[in-house]
């Protein structure tokens, strides 16, 4: 396995000093508040549904869907992040497990990954695994970062790379003070779609994220990638 690569698939990556996904600005807020609005459009009333926030991270979602009145986990493999997402967020339940070693003894209504899959080196038993989760009407919700947008350096981060195969690439890119050091498996729209297909996923919202007019407003620098994705917004179907 590339070096690229293993760091970025090590569940224990945010534990290991590099980078400091708990740094308040890490998470911006104006992400926050853009994959808010993306989701927003499509997922409906939560309101007593259950739902699997994987990759929890710091706990933003799970509170936000707490707040909404659904019935929320959290599961995390990072103690650095879970302890924040505890300390911020006490009432609320988080999990220390990565996706691929998480058992639960109902389904779920929603399982959601917000930037999760690029640690993700297993794409196909991941999808097995959240089928599995999902109760037979239950949807995932994935937010992936844009192939183009995440390989190349940008706003004075670099970026280097390795390329794994046709479509799929491992990143180390350094974010400075913003928050260290931090690996990535990029994968391009069509791998994340193929792939949960091909496990008995139906795809019923692809949407490319572009920055709107208020991020741009608020963050100058994504005017360059006006008109352009800066993310994906996909929601699967169990078949
Ligand atoms: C980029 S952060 C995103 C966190 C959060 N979803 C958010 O929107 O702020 C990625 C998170 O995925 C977690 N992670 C890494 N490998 C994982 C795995 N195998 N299963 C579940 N989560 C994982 C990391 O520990 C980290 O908290």
């Amino acid at each position: 396995m590339s070096s690229y690569l293993s760091k970025a698939s090590n569940p224990k990556q945010y534990d290991l000093g590099e980078v400091r996904w708990d740094q308040e600005g890490s998470g911006d807020n104006y992400f926050r508040r853009l994959f808010l609005e993306s989701i927003d459009d499509f997922i409906g009333e939560v309101k007593n549904k259950t739902i699997l926030d994987v990759g929890s991270g710091t706990g933003w979602l799970v509170s936000e869907l707490n707040n909404r009145g659904a019935k929320v986990i959290g599961i995390d493999p990072s103690k650095t992040n879970l302890l924040t997402a505890n300390a911020r967020y006490p009432k609320l339940e988080f999990r220390l497990v990565p996706i691929e070693d998480f058992n639960y003894k109902k389904r779920f209504d929603i399982v959601i990954c917000v930037m999760v899959f690029e640690h993700i080196p297993d794409l196909e038993n991941a999808f097995e695994k959240i089928n599995s989760l999902l109760k037979p009407d239950g949807r995932l919700i994935v937010i992936t970062g844009d192939f183009n947008k995440f390989v190349k350096s940008r706003f004075g981060y670099t970026v280097e790379r390795e390329i794994i195969e046709d479509e799929i690439v491992a990143t180390k890119t350094n974010y400075g003070e913003r928050m260290g050091v931090l690996y990535d498996i990029n994968r391009t729209p069509n791998k994340y779609i193929e792939t949960a297909i091909s496990h008995d996923l139906k795809i019923k919202v692809y949407k490319p994220i572009q920055p709107t007019e208020w991020l741009i407003g608020e963050q100058e620098k994504y005017a360059q990638f006006s008109g352009n994705s800066i993310f994906h917004l996909y929601i699967f179907e169990r078949s």
